[in-house]
This record gives C-alpha cells, sequence and structure tokens, in this order.
C-alpha cells in the first residue's frame, strides 16, 4: 500500500517532531519491532546520506556559509532537491520491494522549519511555495508527529551533547512545536496522527505500535528474492 496507487506491499511512514522529539529514538524502536515480525523495513531519514544530503549537513552545522539574506529559501531549495534525490535512490526502490519504509522527517520538516525560519511576512506565500518546490516527492502513507514541549525536547537535546545547530535556539524550537501542532493544516490531504512526545519511550512506543499495526502487512518472505530478510541487506 503505498499512496502512489501501485500494488506493492511497500508501506512509507514518515516521523516528524521538534529536535529533541524522539523520532530516531522511535524509528528505530519500531523498525526492531518489524524485524522481530521478520518484516521487511527499510530506516531512513532527511538529510539523505547522499550527496545533497551531506552538504546541508554542512550547512546545518555552519561549516558552510549561506546568502543571510535568503537563508530560509535557499535551504528550502536544498532540502527539495535532497527530497528528490532520497525518493529515487533509496525510498521508491524499497518500496517497490515490499519494504516499510520509516523515514525520520520529510517535507513536513520544510514546511515547519523553512517557513518557521523564513524572513518573508507572507507565510502563506511561503507555504505555497515549498509545497510547489516539494511538488513531485511522493506522498507519505501516514505522517506521525510527535509532540513534544520545548523544554522537554531542550532537556533531551542538552542530554545528547553534539555541536550547536542552524534550528537550535529556544526561541525557534518553541515556534516549531506551535508549527507541529498545526501539521494537518501544512499538508492538506495527508494522513497525520499526532502522539504525546512528552511521555515516556516505552509510552510513545507503544502509542506507535497500536497506529502503525494495524497498516503494516504481513508479507510472504518469498516476494523478495535477491536477499534473506535476516541478512543486512534485507533489514537495512
Ligand atoms: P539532524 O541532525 O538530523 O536532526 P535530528 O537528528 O535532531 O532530527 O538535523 C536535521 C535538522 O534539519 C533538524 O534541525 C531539522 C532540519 N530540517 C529542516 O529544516 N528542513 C527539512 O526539510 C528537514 C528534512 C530537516
Amino acid at each position: 500500500m503505498t499512496s502512489s496507487g501501485d500494488t506493492s506491499d511497500g508501506l512509507f511512514v514518515v516521523f516528524e517532531g521538534i529536535d529533541g522529539a524522539g523520532t530516531t529514538t522511535q524509528c528505530e524502536r519500531y523498525a526492531a519491532r518489524l524485524r522481530a515480525r521478520k518484516r521487511l523495513v527499510h530506516v531512513t531519514r532527511e538529510p539523505s546520506t547522499g550527496p545533497i544530503g551531506s552538504l546541508i549537513r554542512l550547512a546545518l552545522t555552519h561549516r558552510l556559509a549561506l546568502p543571510p539574506t535568503h537563508q530560509a529559501q535557499t535551504m528550502a531549495l536544498l532540502f527539495a532537491a535532497d527530497r528528490l534525490d532520497h525518493v529515487a535512490a533509496e525510498i521508491d526502490p524499497h518500496l517497490r520491494d515490499g519494504y516499510v519504509v520509516l523515514s525520520d522527517r520529510y517535507d513536513l520538516s520544510s514546511l515547519a522549519y523553512q517557513s518557521t525560519t523564513s524572513s518573508a511576512d507572507d507565510d502563506e506565500g511561503t507555504l505555497r511555495w515549498i509545497r510547489e518546490i516539494n511538488r513531485h516527492a511522493r506522498r507519505p502513507d501516514i505522517t506521525l508527529v510527535l509532540d513534544v514541549s520545548p523544554d522537554v525536547a531542550a532537556a533531551r537535546r542538552r542530554g545528547r551533547g553534539g555541536a550547536a545547530e542552524l534550528y537550535d535556539a529556544a526561541e525557534v524550537q518553541a515556534r516549531l512545536a506551535e508549527a507541529y501542532l498545526n501539521a494537518d493544516a501544512l499538508v492538506p490531504g495527508d494522513r497525520v496522527v499526532h502522539l504525546d512526545g512528552d511521555a515516556s519511550p516505552d509510552t510513545v512506543e507503544a502509542a506507535i505500535a497500536a497506529v502503525l499495526d494495524a497498516l503494516v502487512t504481513d508479507v510472504p518472505q518469498k516476494t523478495r528474492a535477491a536477499a534473506p530478510p535476516d541478512s543486512p541487506a534485507g533489514n537495512s
């Protein structure tokens, strides 16, 4: 089941939230659950590990300077280009092979982060433009938004350490948390489910399983001939 309407057994699931919402942890936990079920699963993320994603990581960590007057627009364009590369190189092939693809972020991140940080006055115009440059990116089957309070997320980020990134400022994260509460309006027509990301990781994991288990079909292993499901290639 994919939103492109084809008949594959693939399912495209996106995890979203502010920095420290727990998307990375929960993607990994749900992937482990599916592997235990012997279901083909592929975990991925944006920015991707491809060439444009690598460039974006340099910008996120301040090692690449972008035009200050058009920073949000430049980032939106880079993320949109990375997304199409990610879809073509990684997401679509896995969906065609019947995998459940779990993506840590997708275009809802662009609609939240790049509109929130844009200096343009016309918020609706900015959102329309971001949607337009992402027009060719396939729609997820479902998006899970982990809504978390900025203070809880900030404490988690402090706990994991690491260098300061472009969107770390408390005031930016507070506006992003608001934007995610409004996620359904950012991606009209998409299936969006909100979960309480302030809850403990085990509680969030159980809530995610309750939503996704009903959507994930069990696929006979013979549908993928190239690699046995327990091999690294079969459970990437
Ligand atoms: P990353 O280090 O992967 O953050 P995390 O592991 O905390 O999710 O960096 C991703 C950052 O990029 C994060 O701050 C969100 C931002 N981002 C955007 O601004 N726009 C986008 O379209 C995407 C996919 C991510």
